[in-house]
């Protein structure tokens, strides 16, 4: 090598020093290898979200405890946080402060959450027999231990991706998102056991431009679940099952509740869940609107309910069927579902009867098979008219 050119290396070089992010490794926090983190954390994150340029915080390799941490904006320039650690949440839930969570994303513009690390809930054994006394009875409750839910939430975040982490077992909803605007859920997986009662895998409330996408999520509950105002929501290549599918609602309880616009579910495989996609709102319901939803390219494997619109949505027989539900379906396109169902129904559209029923509904090209002892497979139509195109097994409602 010459002399000019090893100076360009060299130039090189510390151009790309000078410019990379400045780095918070949180063992340079007084962090021992096993112990708990939190006040490092919050340290190195004050650090970090405080540095006027691009930062970066490091959770590298290793085992550590984590009671609850709130990463908290604004920060004063774009932050990634990478985790490759395993993270174990508390085995005692009250460290948690009271109306906090395990771990909290909020108020930050243009994050990166990244790394290979795990989250680790600690769920199983200590949350879910409190959860659900009855079925998990044979489990021993440890004395004393006082059931809370830990979630992990975004809230309030924009323009920021999450990427490549494991959650596993958390108490409850696994991960939350409130008012995010335009942020990236990449190569995510999420796991627990099939029996584990309300681990949704990604809630979503009030949020728009979020996408989730190449993510495997097996739980006990809705893969993911979708609230009210939620806006433009891409979900592609995700894997889910065991579970609940993915589903848009319940909507028509609460006062106030806006519209969800705008979903679209493509390329997914649902294997062993309860429904594939689902949108459910309750009957003598409040106002509401389901608007735009595609459901396109999916795969269902031995599932329940493949397609199901269920307006009539009432477990427990919590609230009366014979009011309709007020809450407006209309735009559903449902294109090339391919796979096995467990029961004979492989599309129910089950629509309210108030405001002309699910309008705009458009069907095409469906491959649903179901061998078992309740009859061929069907199609189901309750006060909807679908459009059918290309080719149609089983066949589509017959026209009345
Ligand atoms: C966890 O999420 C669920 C679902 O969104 C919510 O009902 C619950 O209140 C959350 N837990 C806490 C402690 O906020
Ligand atoms: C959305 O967020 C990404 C970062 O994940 C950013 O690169 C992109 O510019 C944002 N889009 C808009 C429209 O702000």
């Amino acid at each position: 090598m010459n002399g000019s050119k090893s100076t360009l290396v060299l130039a090189t070089f510390m151009f790309m020093v000078v410019s990379q992010a400045h780095v918070f490794d949180i063992t340079k926090f007084g962090v021992k290898p096993g112990g708990e983190i939190s006040k490092a954390l919050c340290d190195a994150w004050r650090a970090a979200c405080n540095a006027p340029k691009p930062s970066k915080l490091i959770i590298p390799k290793g085992q550590f405890c984590l009671n609850s941490i709130e990463f908290k904006g604004p920060c004063k320039a774009p932050v990634e946080v990478r985790i490759d650690a395993i993270i174990i949440g508390p085995k005692d839930p009250k460290v948690i402060p009271k109306g906090k969570q395990w771990i909290t994303f909020s108020y930050v513009n243009g994050m990166t959450v990244s790394g290979c690390g795990t989250l680790d809930g600690l769920g199983g054994a200590m949350a879910w027999p409190s959860n659900n006394p009855k079925k998990n009875a044979h489990h021993k409750k440890p004395c004393g231990l006082q059931y809370l839910l830990q979630n992990l939430s975004f809230n309030f975040i924009q323009n920021s991706l999450i990427t490549g982490i494991t959650t596993k077992d958390s108490k409850n909803f696994h991960a939350n998102v409130m008012s995010c605007t335009n942020v990236t859920f990449d190569n995510i997986h999420i796991i627990a056991p099939h029996d584990s009662p309300n681990t949704d895998g990604i809630h979503l409330g009030w949020s728009k431009h979020i996408t989730i996408k190449n993510s495997v999520i097996k739980t006990g509950d809705d893969c993911i679940s979708i609230g009210d105002g939620c806006e433009n929501l891409r979900i592609e290549g995700v894997k889910c099952g065991p579970g609940h599918g993915i589903s848009v609602g319940s909507l028509g309880r609460n006062p106030g509740e806006k519209p969800v616009r705008g979903v679209f579910v493509k390329n997914c495989v649902f294997s062993c869940t309860q429904n594939g996609v689902r949108i459910k709102t309750w009957p003598d319901s409040l106002p509401g609107e389901v608007a735009d939803m595609h459901f396109e390219d999916l795969k269902m494997d031995k599932v329940e309910n493949p397609i199901i619109i269920e307006q009539d949505y009432c477990p427990h027989g919590a609230c009366s069927k014979s009011k309709p539900s007020l809450v407006k379906v209309h735009k559903v396109f449902i294109k090339n579902i391919k796979g096995t169902a467990t029961t004979p129904t492989v599309v129910k559209l089950r629509c309210s009867k108030a405001n002309n029923g699910c309008e705009n509904v458009r069907i095409s090209d469906i491959h649903l098979t179901y061998h078992g002892p309740h009859g061929p497979a069907r199609q189901e139509c309750c006060n909807v008219r679908p459009i059918y195109a290309g080719k149609m097994v089983p066949p589509g409602c017959p026209i009345k």
